[in-house]
């Protein structure tokens, strides 16, 4: 009986420590990925037509010869983890044959929907430098952590660094086509009928230009930072607004805020979307906001979703003074803004669209 209880008590210490080792160590996993895309892994597999071995793989890599050892490792984690897939296992590792998965479909270059630049810039030193100032964060009086190791807010920061602003614009971007392919597919209706809308913090107008050609006789206008905007080519339903939305934001039918109010707290998004309410009123018309942002699951919500939503909220928390925010969070903000209604479709997988209106 004792030793059983020894054993039950070694067996979860041992589990514990296995637990830790694990989140020490869920760094790899990203650094991983992030060096299987700088080395254009995904696309050398893609372009190679059929599965590649590893011996045939090795040579195209722009690799130092030295280094060619090392790459089986790191493919044998990266297939662990569900990027690539294998076939023709033997025990030669070098004629193990890769695959590519769905996962790293998303990761090819010239998939208009690739999430490869969300991936350069998401883990550019220059956002996961803030997170090893974390705890300090906490004890000085700083607005986020980014501030604490850059000693300027995002937005100036991608104001100065241009190398930065277009990685960060570029990452947008990409999820924007993701998204508005989806929306303008499973949502078309929620576009029906408008004469004309705003996308409010819109950058580089990837979604605007979809609505727009999705939709021509809707006139679509982009509001971003100056900085954002400079130089972009309009078209016959799409203008660009260089501004600041917390002073102004032009009329229109509908305002659309995606990925816009997580960057914020409840404050600062009262006064965006009191803003956005000015805008539709001036209209004369009802009007609405369409938001698309993430609802948070509660505790009991599926664990792979809700470990993401949780990786989101600290993002938002670390970067910028926003948070992802629960349905209640949701529904407080929406009628402390002085709208009276709304209508949550969650469509976009951990994102939903919210409509709402005055
Ligand atoms: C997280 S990005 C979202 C971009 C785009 N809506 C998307 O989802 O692809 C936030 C955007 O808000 C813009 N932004 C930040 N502060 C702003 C302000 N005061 N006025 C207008 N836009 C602003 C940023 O430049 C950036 O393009």
């Amino acid at each position: 009986m004792e030793s059983q209880n020894g054993e039950h008590v070694a067996s979860n210490l041992l589990k514990a420590q296995s637990h830790i080792w694990n989140h020490i160590f869920n760094f790899i996993n990203s650094m991983s990925l992030k060096c299987v895309v700088d080395l254009g892994i995904p696309d050398i597999i893609h372009n190679y037509g059929k599965p590649i071995s590893l011996s045939k793989l090795i040579p195209l890599l722009p690799i130092h010869p030295s280094k060619t050892i090392f790459i089986y490792r790191l493919m044998r984690i990266m297939t662990h983890s569900g990027f690539f897939s294998q076939q023709n296992i033997t025990e030669n590792e070098l004629e193990t044959e890769y695959m590519l998965t769905d996962t790293s479909l998303l990761l090819l270059s010239d998939n208009p929907m690739s999430v490869a630049p969300f991936v350069h810039a998401m883990l550019d030193p220059v956002l996961t430098n803030p997170w090893h100032q974390l705890s300090t964060w906490l004890t000085n009086g700083d607005p986020t952590a980014f501030e604490t190791k850059h000693g300027m807010l995002f937005w100036d920061c991608a104001e100065r660094e241009p190398k930065f602003n277009n990685l960060f614009n570029d990452a947008m971007a990409s999820d924007a086509r993701l998204v508005s392919s989806v929306v303008i597919e499973k949502c078309k209706e929620v576009f029906n009928g408008l004469e004309s809308i705003v996308d409010v913090g819109g950058g580089i107008g990837t979604m605007a230009k979809a609505l727009a050609k999705s939709f021509p006789q809707l006139e679509c206008t982009v509001l971003d930072l100056p900085h954002v905007v400079a130089g972009l080519q309009e078209t016959e339903n799409l203008k660009y607004v260089g501004g600041d939305m917390f002073k102004e934001i032009p009329s229109a039918d509908a305002i659309l805020l995606k990925w816009i109010l997580h960057d914020w707290n409840d404050d600062e998004c009262v006064k965006i979307l009191k803003n956005c309410k000015d805008a539709i009123a001036k209209k004369g018309k009802e009007g609405k906001v369409i938001i698309i942002d993430m609802v948070m699951e509660n505790e009991k919500g599926k664990n792979e979703s809700l470990q993401t939503q949780l990786f989101f909220d600290m993002l938002m928390m670390v970067l910028v003074t926003g948070k992802e925010r629960t349905k209640k969070e949701w529904v407080n903000l929406i009628s402390s803004s002085g709208f009276s209604n709304y209508k949550i479709t969650p469509i976009l997988g951990l994102r939903s669209v919210i409509e709402i209106y005055p």
